[in-house]
């Protein structure tokens, strides 16, 4: 059978909204006959018919106007003549239409430094006289809203507008409202400090991007008569600040009144608000969303005696959900934390983060989600209530993406390795990709999502969110070339200044996501920002001294170095700076090189290449005795180089025996911090040391992935060992950036590695080892479903391989046997033993 599988627009699968005059379609196919590809589709928006030979990057050609809802046939033939269809839909944005409504907000409230602020409550009442055919809201805010119209929420979304880069970029949202309008209409706009002007940082800002927070709406109302009218935020609406949220904070939780419904409120006039400054206003098209459903899994009574603890077995990012039997002002506390100690929760790794939600209630049943913060958290305790008269489950709040990857094998441990790598992932893409979702930080911290990008485009379709971030790092690009440490900015004092690994975001996430989607329109946006990064970089390396090989080693300004490596402290790790810095400057310019070859930009292409060369040659000539032996040797220093092509020749083999040595000399243990952990087991099993690339990934003791599994991890940790007994913080339990790991899991273990971007052409090579008997990895890929599933069985290894509609795959067995296909399910076999 010939089949559509999914389609997306501007890489949404669910319900798509557009601000885009071309809006750009994509879609996977299914075919159970080997060798199909497309070989044209007709694409129908209704007005205009295109014919094209692609499955992704397709510009839909239409005259879409502002607030309109479009429906696209799809009719795809293959090359043996099979005919597939497909229907989908997507609604435009404003489309760039200017905004007539006013910002609203509470001219004479001003809170404390360091705080947030209590959320405002605008309302407007409006009658509907005639018969309504479609209305539609399109609301933003600084700070966080959720809009309710005759006190039903509109939408799902959390956290609306989300995350951005708010000077440069504000998004909006788009809601059908026609089904919640009746005659008599009141619509509530809660709006909360959220991240512009509420508390935020590690160092307590608040009021960073306004002084108190401001909302801006338009509601249109279009008759079955043919006329319409549309009412936007001025100064009829009206404001209270005595609503059921009384406080709302993403680090230290919310208060919420459920009795406040049965006072009653006194409105004031709203006041406006000069934002003082213009952001771009721009439709939001992955919002935060709730997903799973978390159960508790085992609950009873704190060591403390005053709380009950509830454990839902996993730590994730989201909120409770609670079903209540109360009373009349009973006062409910909910607490979170990650782990426990001794019987109770255990808040240290949250720093200053309260964590905490009060509900208030009324009398009777009634059910309390907190929707204007959330946590990360395992554990729960809540006081103030019987556990009888309450009912209690969760559900884990992410940015909508699609689960795109999976990997399973057959060491149970390395399952529950890939389940954590998800749940970090999911826990930390909350709008931004953040460095971890509980403590008060929460921060788009650059390094981290460098380092997990690779990861993360293989367990999820990444591409609207990391669009949206990217898009927000290059505004936020400083004129010297550097990027923020963090993106969005938002409170950091921290100068913009190049800055190895969490810089070469613009390089590595970028580069990842074109892989994973092969997207080209991307490299072309984020070309120049990469270009002007690395130009940042060639003048802070010039400043290491005079001469041909000590200008391209980059230490100043500022650099991480082997940030969080398992020995020593802060200083030690900076001090590794110019080994790791130099590397990276390597890797990032020969990836732009192949960047500049993919948008034909051959001259660029060459010089970026020969930099590249010049870069490594420099690393060899200034830290190593130029035979493969560093002068001062750890194991990051060795990693790099091997891991990004920079060696050659016989040093490739010197360097790989001394890398070996020194994980030898820690009996079998990593000493690689941020930087250099995500590519160690490549640098050893792809020059000769799988045994020991498997040693690493399998090993138990600390520092390793699976001690953390060993002592109950659910998601991956910040560091490899936490003394839970300490005083004072202690690390987060869920940071992505060790479970960059995955990458080996996919690329090697399984094998599966793309070699165009968005898998039209890929490898599958698995590399066997680790005693395993079987692993399976699959991919959905723009094509279809990519995937490798082998298996060791008597002396015999089995590989099934499914390579995409369109795509093309060259497979390699263990015993050196080479096969290139095109698409289908393939299997294949030789002899081969499990090796340990
Ligand atoms: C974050 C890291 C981040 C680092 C950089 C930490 O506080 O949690 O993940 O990359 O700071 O300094």
């Amino acid at each position: 059978m010939f089949e559509i599988d999914k389609a997306a627009i501007d890489n949404v699968f669910r319900d798509p909204v557009t601000d885009n005059k071309f809006p750009i379609l994509r879609f996977s196919l299914k075919d159970d006959r080997s060798g199909a590809t497309l070989k044209q589709a007709t694409i129908d928006t209704g007005t205009k018919k295109q014919i094209v030979a692609e499955q992704t990057g397709i510009a839909l050609d239409g005259d879409f106007t502002p607030l309109g809802h479009y429906d696209v046939d799809i009719v795809a033939e293959d090359n043996f003549g099979q005919i597939a269809k497909k229907h989908v839909s997507f609604r435009t944005g404003r489309m760039g239409m200017p905004w007539e409504g006013k910002w609203l907000t509470d001219p004479d409230y001003a809170f404390a430094p360091k705080t947030s602020p209590v959320p405002f409550v605008f309302r407007r009442v409006f009658k509907i006289g005639k018969p309504l055919k479609k209305a539609m809201v399109t609301a933003t805010a600084l700070g966080i809203y959720l809009l309710k119209i005759n006190g039903n929420r509109v939408g799902s979304d959390y956290f609306t507008p989300g995350f951005t880069s708010y000077k440069h970029t504000l998004q909006y949202n788009l809601y059908d409202i026609t089904d919640l309008l009746e005659e008599r209409n009141e619509i509530v706009a809660i709006v909360g400090g959220g991240w512009a002007a509420g508390r935020f940082t590690y160092s307590s800002k608040s009021h960073i991007t306004c002084d108190r927070q401001a909302f801006l709406a338009e509601i249109f109302l279009q008759y079955t008569d043919g006329t319409a009218e549309k009412i936007v935020t001025d100064e009829s609406w009206q404001l209270s600040r005595g609503g059921e949220y009384r406080f709302a904070d993403f680090y230290d939780g919310e208060i919420y009144d459920g009795a406040a419904k049965d006072r009653k409120t006194v409105w004031r006039k709203a006041g406006i608000y000069k934002i003082g400054f213009s952001p771009r206003l721009t439709i939001c098209n992955c919002p935060v969303r709730a997903h799973e459903n978390m159960m508790v899994k085992e609950s009873f009574q704190a060591a403390n005696g005053k709380e009950h603890i509830y454990d839902f077995g996993q730590n994730f990012a989201g909120v409770v959900k609670l079903k209540i039997k109360g009373r009349k002002g009973q006062k409910i506390v909910v607490r979170h934390a990650e782990i426990l100690t001794s019987g109770d929760l255990n808040v240290k790794s949250l720093r200053t983060a309260k964590a905490t939600a009060v509900y208030i209630c009324r009398d009777g049943e009634q059910e309390y989600s907190p929707t204007m913060t959330y946590m990360g958290f395992r554990y729960i305790s809540i006081s103030g209530i019987s556990p009888d008269d309450i009912e209690v489950s969760a559900v884990a709040l992410y940015s909508d993406m699609e689960e795109t990857g999976g990997f399973e094998c057959s060491e149970s441990l390395l399952n529950k390795l890939q389940s954590n790598i998800a749940w970090s992932a999911k826990s930390n893409f909350v709008d931004i990709p953040t460095d971890c979702p509980q403590r008060d930080e929460r921060m788009g911290w650059t390094g981290d999502i460098s380092v997990f990008a690779r990861t993360a485009c293989f367990n999820f379709d990444v591409s609207a969110f990391a669009e949206k971030w990217l898009r927000d790092l290059r505004s936020e690009q400083g004129k010297g070339g550097g990027f923020p440490l963090v993106v969005p900015k938002q409170g950091i004092a921290a100068p913009t200044v190049a800055t190895a690994c969490w810089g070469d975001c613009s390089i590595l996430v970028t580069w990842a996501e074109y892989l994973a989607r092969g997207d080209k329109s991307l490299l072309e946006h984020m070309y120049p920002a990469m270009q002007k990064f690395l130009k940042a970089v060639a003048f802070w390396a010039r400043l290491s001294g005079p001469g041909k090989y000590r200008k391209h080693i980059w230490k100043w300004l500022f650099q991480f170095g082997d940030w969080c490596a398992p020995e020593g402290n802060i200083g030690d790790w900076m001090k590794r700076g110019r080994w790791i810095a130099t590397a990276y400057y390597a890797n990032s310019c020969a990836i732009v090189s192949r960047i500049a070859s993919l948008l034909g930009k051959k001259e660029d292409a060459q010089r970026y290449a020969v930099l590249s060369s010049e870069i490594a040659e420099a690393y060899r000539k200034v830290f190593t005795d130029e035979k493969g032996n560093l002068k001062n040797e750890f194991q990051t220093g060795y990693v790099l180089p091997l891991a990004f092509g920079m060696t050659k020749g016989e040093e490739t083999a010197i360097m790989a025996r001394n890398l070996n040595r020194l994980v030898e000399q820690k009996n079998w243990h990593l000493t690689t911090g941020f930087t250099g952990t995500p590519y160690i087991l490549f640098a050893l099993a792809d020059n000769g040391y799988t045994d020991t690339a498997y040693r690493l990934l399998l090993q138990e003791s600390a520092p390793s992935w699976l001690h953390c599994i060993k002592s109950g991890a659910t998601t991956t940790w910040e560091e490899w060992t936490i003394d839970d007994r300490k005083e004072g913080n202690i690390p987060s339990f869920n940071h992505y950036a060790y479970g960059a790991v995955g990458d080996f899991l996919y690329r090697r273990v399984a094998g599966i590695e793309p070699i165009e971007g968005g898998y039209k052409r890929f490898a599958v090579k698995p590399v066997l080892g680790g005693g395993l008997t079987y692993a399976r990895a699959f991919i959905v890929t723009p094509f279809g479903k990519a995937e490798s599933a082998w298996q060791i069985h008597d002396g015999i290894f089995k590989l099934t391989v499914c390579v995409p509609v369109s795509c093309e795959c060259e497979i390699t067995l263990p015993n050196g046997e080479k096969h290139v296909v095109a698409s289908g399910l393939y299997e294949y076999e030789c002899k081969e033993e499990v090796s340990k």
